[in-house]
């Protein structure tokens, strides 16, 4: 719910996970910045999608490409030509705004943001009436009023404290076809807008010096797609994954960290064989069927059983972080696929504005690093002596059977132009010789799509009754250990007592080489577990008395160790924390 938005965004703050870009000059649109526990959370998840994606793998490799490259990248892979969203400009303050964030219809669309949150944050639902034919404006704004109230709810306070925005501006567009609430004003024509952010490499800044910061990753891996093939003596199938920054000047950046300007992928780009070299080797192409195994990658594989690997090895990512019960998959439609992609499936997370995408998962086909070897005029292929060999038993009439069912798969236009048949017959003359460009599964994630689906999964509150038998409402972060930004609070039960203290200290030094820590000896041990609760820490160990060997020589240098979901206390030797902690953590 909006409600609930509010207080993740508001604790995101309070405890330092996510702060508003340039904050204290008034902030910077679509753009966020990360806190110590932020900074921390987005690592770990950094570092588990690294691990589980190459480290752990024998047939993916990571790379680390910059941000910036030859801009002839972007004009092949058709970002310069093709990557824009439809956009409006309002004539009265000439902002721009999604074009489809307005529904032109027969009379006035209106549609408001629900209201500027205490925190300053834009809840970005909208709510939409139609101006009824003959319905006065008055009535038209009480309506709006009352919607508005029933779609923002708390977040938005009282409903009479809601200010109509541009209220002065409806009377000026009334009778226009479409009216925007962030400008207030008419709007023209629906045109594209570029979502590459332009910059100047040299100085001279001119026209030829024009280059974009990345809006993706996935270009740098095809761009060096044979430099990292080359030196590292991997055989398709394999991939090459890589995380880092990504920049798009989205028009209407939006649901906090959700929809930003700057922000981070993960990407792999899994590099397989055409289906028809997967034949020619083992004489048969495995396809996808309900139930099929996936467990472990077979070399009959064609593309989909790839794609549908990769789709359950993502879902046994979030598994692992503990998102495990939030996520749906959307299935491309023939419809919304890319001209280029195969098949597509979005990995589809709850989040308190929506079910929204998290991951996309496409099977590209060849296409990018075949526009690369167009556009490079350098060869992307790779050789394949084992298809070689295979495809030099095959006899003329199988070569050209192979030949005649995949010119039969075209649409029958093609099947009658020439070009493109000599095109294929040409494509398969290379392939009998052993040479393919590769095909591509590609599992692309975002970073802070994903900090902010497991903040938000996570966020849960709970009645306490404190010390002194108030009632009070606790936010308690139940984080995955995994992802946690810190995962133990050492906490010396009294503060003025030195051996407390010093032996508090010695348990914090012995855990902090190996998992962040987090050492407080400041306020009651309720308020201090409390404060670990809301930023997501998984455990506490309290060294008390009992640690001092003053309660007896049994307990002497054993703590209480608090599990923050179960509450549960257990009394552990401090030699078996680590070996305790550890696991559980990584
Ligand atoms: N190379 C394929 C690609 O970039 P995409 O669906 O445009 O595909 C992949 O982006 C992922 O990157 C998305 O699923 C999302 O998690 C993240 N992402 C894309 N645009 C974003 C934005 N403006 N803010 C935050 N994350 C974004």
């Amino acid at each position: 719910s909006i409600a609930q938005m509010e207080k993740i965004v508001s604790l995101c703050k309070r405890r330092g996970f996510i702060y508003q870009s340039s904050e204290i000059y008034g902030g910077c649109g679509g753009v966020w910045d990360y806190g110590p526990l932020g900074a921390e959370l987005k690592r770990n998840l950094r570092t588990a999608w690294w691990n589980t994606m190459t480290r752990e793998r024998e047939d993916v490799l990571g790379l680390d490409a910059s941000i910036l490259m030859n801009p002839a990248i972007w004009k092949a892979s058709g970002h310069v030509d093709t990557f824009a969203d439809l956009m409006r400009e309002c004539s009265l303050t000439n902002k721009r705004v999604r074009a489809d964030h307005v529904e032109p219809q027969d009379g006035v669309v209106m549609k408001y943001s629900g209201a500027t949150s205490p925190t300053g944050w834009r809840w970005d639902r909208t709510v939409s009436a139609l101006l009824k034919n003959g319905e006065h404006i008055e009535s038209f704004r009480k309506r709006i009023r009352a919607l508005i109230a029933q779609n923002a709810g708390e977040a938005a306070g009282k409903p009479e404290e809601i200010e109509l925005l541009n209220e002065e501006k409806i009377d000026a567009v009334n009778g226009s076809v479409d009216f925007h609430p962030e400008t207030g004003g008419a709007l023209g024509e629906a045109r594209p807008f570029n979502l590459m952010l332009k910059t100047y490499l040299g100085p001279t800044a001119t026209e030829a010096d024009v280059t974009y910061l990345r809006p993706e990753t996935a270009q740098a891996i095809f761009a060096q797609f044979k430099n990292v093939y080359d030196s590292s003596r991997v055989k398709v199938p394999f991939g090459i994954g890589q995380i880092g920054k990504a920049f798009r000047n989205e028009v209407t950046p939006k649901n906090f960290t959700f929809r930003s300007r700057e922000f981070e992928q993960m990407e792999l780009e899994f590099f397989i064989k055409p289906d028809e070299a997967v034949e020619i080797i083992s004489g048969e192409v495995m396809a996808w069927s309900e139930g099929a195994d996936l467990s472990e990658p077979k070399p009959n594989w064609g593309w989909q059983m790839w794609h549908r690997y990769w789709v359950d090895q993502r879902t046994k990512f979030y598994e692992g972080i503990g998102l495990g019960d939030v996520l749906e998959y959307y299935w491309q439609t023939p419809a919304d696929l890319a001209h280029y992609a195969r098949a597509c499936v979005d990995i589809l997370c709850e989040f308190p504005f929506g079910t929204e995408e998290l991951e996309g998962i496409a099977a590209r086909g060849d296409f990018d690093l075949s526009q690369h070897q167009k556009h490079s005029t350098k060869s992307l292929e790779v050789f394949d002596e084992e298809l070689k060999t295979a495809a030099a038993k095959l006899t003329p009439e199988q070569k050209e059977a192979l030949i005649q069912k995949k010119l039969q798969s075209l649409p029958q236009a093609m099947q009658i132009d020439t070009d493109v048949v000599t095109q294929w017959r040409t494509w398969f003359e290379r392939l009998f010789k052993g040479n393919y460009v590769p095909h591509v599964i590609e599992p692309s994630a975002g970073l802070d799509r994903m900090a902010l689906a497991v903040i938000a999964k996570a966020f849960s509150e709970t009645e306490k009754v404190d010390e002194k038998g108030k009632k009070e409402v606790i936010t308690v972060l139940r984080l995955h250990p995994r992802v946690a930004p810190v995962k133990v609070g050492v906490f010396p039960l009294l503060k003025n007592k030195p051996e407390l203290v010093a032996k508090a200290r010695e348990v914090y030094a012995l855990l902090k080489k190996h998992m962040n820590c987090f050492y407080d000896e400041t306020a009651s041990i309720g308020r201090r577990y409390a404060r670990q609760d809301e930023a997501g820490t998984p455990f506490g160990v309290t060294i008390d008395f009992e640690t001092c060997g003053e309660k007896g020589p049994e307990l002497a240098d054993t703590v209480t160790l608090r599990h923050r979901d179960s509450g549960e206390q257990e009394r552990v030797k401090i030699s078996d924390l680590l070996g305790k902690l550890l696991p559980l953590v990584s």
